[in-house]
């Protein structure tokens, strides 16, 4: 992993891409799906898993646990019979925030959870009081020390009716991981609606799991005294469909976007069709025509099926390239703007106020020397150096791995001009 932290992308841009990019599985309905062995002493075998950093993160952190498996050719077989240590600890997940994914899982199966606090990306405050909040209603007694965050069940959890006061994803994700083994019918209300969610409900149910309100912001958890392991397969990752979306969407670019399922992205597909891109979905396709001329628009961050923040920095490199001035108001992180200083090194003009990046077009890109800050922002970079002239150099693309399958060969298969440079 060290090594991979010391990553170059090297990017001699403006060379023009086509052809067909196949869409990996979603890291963020992966890691839940992972940490939701923990509920099941039986064993599971894990289809298009995407080979990305946070994944290896969480196969280890399940590994220390005292889980059994392997993880290569995008397939995880993996069993955990019983708990060997009940700890996550920071040197395994300390790029990453899967840690806190494992928190109420483990503390349905073990009474008791030792989990580090999550690291991962540089995008502002990332509180995780809801899920404390309902872990604690459900009995469960919670400190903090520096690093950890320790859970303990004296007594069975107990069945709750609790509602987010906003919307969180792995908060969703956490209460209902350990409501499935808790006694009675819990009630989680004002649920994340995001596709991972659903995704991780199917594996529960095939688990064996009493669910209802799959895709609704109810949900109804019966808990069960013991669920089995099964077979499943990750849904596609929409925020990697949606990076290589907008990478079709420059000049002269002609991409098939594959293993795409259109309704994930489909608040996305509506902002680009507003701005002159003509898109062209099919049952698992997703095809772009442009002639690079762009209108502005102004947009907005929210919760699913709203614009996903996790595509806004690679809209934002869209956007620099629209005649005109767009605005993206950013409502989920309050710091998740990194991307426009590399930008505008390059050449964009993008200011930012408060939680609005105003972003005026249109301006070339040129290839510079920039840092991918977090994960998104990274991609939002390589954007960039696609379409910049010369060379463009990031540098930190461990965080790009976090998240992107093989992006630099993806992107070459493409027609593009990337090297990755180990150090
Ligand atoms: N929030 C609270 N209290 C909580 C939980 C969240 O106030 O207990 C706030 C957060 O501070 C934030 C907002 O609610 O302002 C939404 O946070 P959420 O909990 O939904 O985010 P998350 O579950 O930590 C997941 C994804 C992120 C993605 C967000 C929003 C995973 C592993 N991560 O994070 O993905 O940005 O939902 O959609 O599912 C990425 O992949 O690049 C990434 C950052």
């Amino acid at each position: 992993m060290v090594k991979i932290k010391n990553t170059k992308i090297l990017i001699n841009g403006k060379k023009r891409l086509s052809g067909h990019v196949r869409i990996a599985g979603a890291k963020n309905a992966a890691l839940p799906e992972l940490a939701a062995i923990i509920l099941s002493n039986g064993e599971f075998h894990f289809r298009d898993v995407p080979e990305v950093e946070d994944i290896r993160v969480m196969f280890q952190a399940l590994k220390n646990l005292g889980a059994e498996g392997e993880f290569h050719s995008n397939t995880v077989k993996i069993t955990l019979p019983e708990i060997k240590s009940p700890v996550v600890p920071k040197e395994i997940v300390e790029t990453s925030r899967a840690s806190i994914l494992i928190l109420g899982p483990l503390l349905a199966r073990n009474g008791y959870a030792k989990v580090s606090k999550p690291g991962g990306c540089a995008i502002g405050e990332r509180k995780i009081n809801f899920h404390i909040q309902g872990l604690q209603k459900m009995g469960a007694e919670i400190h903090e020390d520096d690093q950890h965050i320790i859970a303990t069940a004296h007594k069975p959890l107990h069945a709750i009716d609790y509602t987010f006061p906003n919307k969180t994803v792995t908060g969703t994700e956490n209460l209902l991981m350990a409501a499935v083994l808790t006694e009675g019918t819990t009630i989680l209300r004002n649920c994340a609606l995001e596709p991972e969610v659903g995704d991780l409900i199917q594996l529960l149910l095939s688990m064996g799991a009493d669910i209802k309100g799959k895709d609704t912001d109810t949900i109804t958890i019966t808990g069960k005294t013991s669920l089995n392991g099964t077979v499943h397969r990750v849904i596609p990752d929409r925020i990697e469909m949606g990076t290589y979306v907008i990478a079709g969407c420059f000049q002269d670019n002609e991409i098939v976007v594959e293993n795409a399922v259109p309704e994930y992205v489909h608040s996305l597909l509506k902002i680009l069709e507003e701005i002159g891109v003509y898109v062209e979905t099919g049952k698992d396709t997703i095809k772009l025509k442009t002639n690079g001329v762009f209108k502005p628009i102004d947009v907005e961050t929210s919760p699913y099926p709203g614009f996903p923040t996790d595509l806004q920095a690679q809209l934002t490199t869209l956007l620099t390239q629209a005649d005109g001035i767009s605005r993206i108001k950013e409502n989920i992180f309050n710091n998740r703007f990194q991307h426009t200083h590399e930008l505008n090194t390059m050449g964009a003009n993008i200011e930012v106020e408060g939680d609005i990046s105003i972003i005026k077009g249109k301006t070339p890109l040129i290839g510079k020397t920039i840092r991918g800050t977090d994960l998104r922002a990274s991609a939002a970079l390589v954007l960039g150096g696609l379409i910049a002239e010369g060379q463009t150099i990031m540098e930190n693309a461990y965080q790009l791995f976090r998240g992107y399958e093989n992006m630099p060969r993806k992107l070459v298969q493409l027609g593009a001009d990337v090297k990755q440079i180990e150090e």
